[in-house]
């Protein structure tokens, strides 16, 4: 028997051990850990192998955050990319009371520019941290143009048409995704349905990317499983809003 038949013979084995006598659950208390220090050492690593690209604006390391600079970034990456003067289909993941979804309205002034916004507008279908289940609930914004649309209900439910009725119509023009729906499952399955229409110089911006079980771990899985590549362009609050482009 070659060396490596030998090798997986013995791998079997003890995986098929584990599973029959259970022994592993004895660290069910610390479970949690093991999943914290697997997952946060997988995003430390992510961002010091990209602390030092070249990006628009990067403030990592900080020792204070402030929220509101994530607009100091929009901003950026509307002069970079000219997204004022050209029409763009804006799509956003988490809308609540609309504070994001009015920046991009107000700056991004081309009349045949196209803004989506979905979210179930009846709070977080799921535990976020610290939050909970119904958190988060808000009314449709008014925002007083009719570039704007937003779709009610869970993404889960609503986007899967929506590709298909909208993609005609905004197919060519630039792509500005915002993922703000905080969630591990809603930002992976929003991505993986907007995989087969992304192109090369749309843009994808997490609003707590540095969130090391959610939307990290949302793109990793995307990245890792889909072979999509999506180079960091902006960077605030230490990655905890980063904006990246496809390539
Ligand atoms: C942090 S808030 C969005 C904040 C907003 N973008 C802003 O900047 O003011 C997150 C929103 O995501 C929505 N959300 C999370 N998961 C969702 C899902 N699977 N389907 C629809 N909406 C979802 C929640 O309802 C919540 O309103």
């Amino acid at each position: 028997m070659s060396a490596r038949m030998t090798k997986l013979r013995v791998i079997k084995f003890t995986k098929d051990f584990l599973l029959a006598s259970r022994i592993l659950q004895v660290f069910m208390p610390i479970n949690r850990l093991f999943g914290f220090v697997y997952h946060f050492n997988l995003l430390t690593s992510w961002v010091h192998k990209h602390k030092k690209d070249k990006m628009l604006m990067n403030d990592f390391y900080r020792p204070v955050r402030n929220y509101d600079d994530r607009y100091l970034s929009f901003k950026k990456l509307v002069d970079h990319y000219k997204l004022n003067e050209m029409p763009v289909s804006y799509l956003e993941f988490g809308v609540a009371h609309g504070h994001s979804m009015k920046w991009w309205l107000q700056h991004c002034g081309n009349p045949a520019s196209r803004f989506y916004g979905f979210d179930t507008f009846e709070g977080l279908p799921e535990d976020w941290g610290l939050f909970s289940k119904g958190d988060m609930l808000s009314a449709i914004p008014e925002v007083n143009d009719n570039r704007a649309v937003f779709i009610k209900g869970i993404f889960q439910d609503t986007l899967n048409n929506f590709l298909e009725e909208t993609v005609p119509s905004i197919k060519g023009t630039k792509k500005v995704i915002h993922m703000d729906a905080d969630l591990f499952s809603a930002t992976l399955f929003a991505l993986s349905q907007l995989y087969p229409h992304l192109q090369k110089g749309d843009i994808v911006m997490f609003d707590e990317f540095n969130v090391y079980n959610h939307e990290f771990n949302a793109f990793r899985l995307f990245t890792e499983c889909f072979y999509v590549k999506l180079k960091p362009v902006s960077a605030q609050n230490n990655f905890y809003h980063a904006a990246f482009e496809v390539e």
